[in-house]
């Protein structure tokens, strides 16, 4: 995190666009951002080591801003020494990620809503796939019978919570896996 400004400083010292699609943003946190997850996936750029406890911790909103409204989807990665995830609305509890996550400090992570058959949440860590669930009654039991109202949303904008200190950087990635 310490660097992040001085990467930032650098970005916009060059005159790279900041939030164009495609191109690696600064995370700034506590803002609504644009970003189509219909279609395509959200990648996040982290150098958090794991054990450190720093954790990647996401709003999913729809085109409706929900001021104040924090019954939403969330998407949360905890770099424990065995990292674990947490989908808000869903389990509601931390689970360990089932695989070894790839061993390099720095990570991109692709978070994808996939509702082609069903509504399956993926994330791929340095384009390893390391997590794949199926949102069911079973996967989401902590919220059996309404999960679905919640994560059958299109979301079109994303939050990183102050709490998130993780995420360095984030873009909308490739469509589909
Ligand atoms: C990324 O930024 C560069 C430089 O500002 C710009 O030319 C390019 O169009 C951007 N790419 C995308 C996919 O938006
Ligand atoms: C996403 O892709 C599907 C299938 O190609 C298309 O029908 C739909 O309109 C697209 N949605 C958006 C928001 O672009
Ligand atoms: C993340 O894990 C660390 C280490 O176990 C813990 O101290 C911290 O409370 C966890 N963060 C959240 C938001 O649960």
């Amino acid at each position: 995190m310490r660097v992040l400004l001085l990467k930032y400083v650098l970005l916009v010292g060059l005159g790279i666009a900041a939030d164009v699609p495609g191109n690696w943003t600064a995370v700034q946190r506590d803002i609504i951002i644009q970003l189509d997850l219909e279609n395509t996936s959200l990648e996040i750029k982290t150098d958090s080591t794991l054990g450190s406890g720093d954790i990647v911790d996401i709003f999913l909103y729809t085109s409706q801003r929900r001021d104040g409204d924090y019954n939403v989807p969330r998407v949360a990665i905890n770099f424990t020494s065995t990292p674990r995830y947490y989908f808000h609305n869903c389990g509601s509890f931390w689970t360990d990620f089932p695989t070894n996550l790839p061993a390099e400090v720095d990570k991109i992570w692709r978070i994808t809503v996939d509702k082609t058959a069903g509504i399956r949440v993926k994330i791929h860590c340095n384009g390893v796939e390391v997590l794949n669930v199926l949102l069911s009654d079973s996967t989401c039991r902590g919220y059996r019978g309404y999960w679905k109202k919640y994560w059958s949303r299109n979301f079109k904008k994303i939050y990183f919570r102050s709490s998130d200190t993780a995420s360095d950087y984030y873009r909308s990635g490739q469509p589909g896996n």
